[in-house]
């Protein structure tokens, strides 16, 4: 029989353990074309490492609520998107990425524990080769790619109830269980400076080689043309398995048809 007072100071930290896990519904793992990064008007540089394969990288394993919460109460708003976000680390001039607001509506939780923040690269030592070739920072900020982990932890990792070196791990055997370049190779889909294809079939392609639904989003070279930029694919809340993609997000496309760029 346990003792009272033990009994309550066991209860206090299961509260105070359960209070700090933070809530959403989902992780988006973003992977980014790194031919579509590069050729936009503001451009790219490459890694310290050299540059990186023609292959899509990671940028990042985000928390995301399924619902957008109100910043001023709590009732929930229509459509989870999560817009806004995309390279705040490389381009840092972009707007309204704040604290996850978008028109005063909160998507995901960021900057979740300050205290928990700073990464070394001693704390994924077995992770960083890979790491170097499946999510090299294109950054003109910094050609160290841990600058962009670093980043990508506190503003993501440190809500995603998982452990720095978890973190880290889920996301990168994540892209290597659905190599996306190939899966859309396979459907025809391959990098070309002139052949454009429709985003339906681009779609199509991801959700028949990884068997889940995918959001996509495209940017524009410095041509002004659309291309297919990020692939979004959802994730449970354990960062182990993917899930059909529970709510739509724009895709800032003009038309149904997008450029794959060399790289
Ligand atoms: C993914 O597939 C492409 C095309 O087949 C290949 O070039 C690339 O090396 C593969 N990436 C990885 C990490 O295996």
């Amino acid at each position: 029989m346990m003792k009272p007072a033990v009994a309550f100071v066991l209860l206090c930290s299961l509260l105070a353990i359960s209070s700090t896990a933070e809530e959403f519904d989902f992780f988006y793992l973003v992977q980014q074309w790194p031919g579509s990064f590069c050729d936009t008007w503001s451009g790219c540089c490459f890694p310290d490492t050299g540059k990186p394969a023609a292959d899509f990288g990671i940028h990042g394993l985000w928390p995301n609520y399924a619902k957008c919460h109100s910043l001023h109460d709590d009732e929930g708003l229509a459509a989870g998107e999560h817009v806004g976000d995309v390279n705040a680390f490389f381009h840092s001039t972009s707007v309204g990425r704040r604290h996850g607001k978008n028109n005063k509506k909160k998507c995901w939780p960021e900057y979740c524990d300050d205290g928990n923040a700073a990464l070394s690269p001693w704390e994924i030592r077995d992770l960083v080769a890979s790491m170097e070739t499946s999510w090299p920072t294109l950054s003109c900020k910094s050609s160290q790619s841990i600058e962009f982990w670093s980043y990508e932890w506190k503003k993501h990792g440190t809500c995603s109830n998982l452990g720095k070196h978890d973190y880290f791990a889920r996301a990168l055997a994540l892209k290597a269980a659905y190599n996306l370049t190939a899966i859309l190779a396979a459907a025809g889909i391959v990098p070309s400076a002139t052949d454009t294809y429709s985003l339906s079939d681009v779609s199509n392609a991801i959700a028949k080689g990884t068997g889940f639904t995918a959001n996509l989003e495209c940017n524009r070279d410095a041509d002004g043309e659309d291309q297919l930029f990020q692939v979004y694919q959802c994730v449970d809340r354990d960062g182990a398995q993917l899930i059909d993609c529970p709510v739509p997000m724009p895709t800032k496309c003009h038309g149904d048809q997008v450029k794959l760029p060399l790289f």
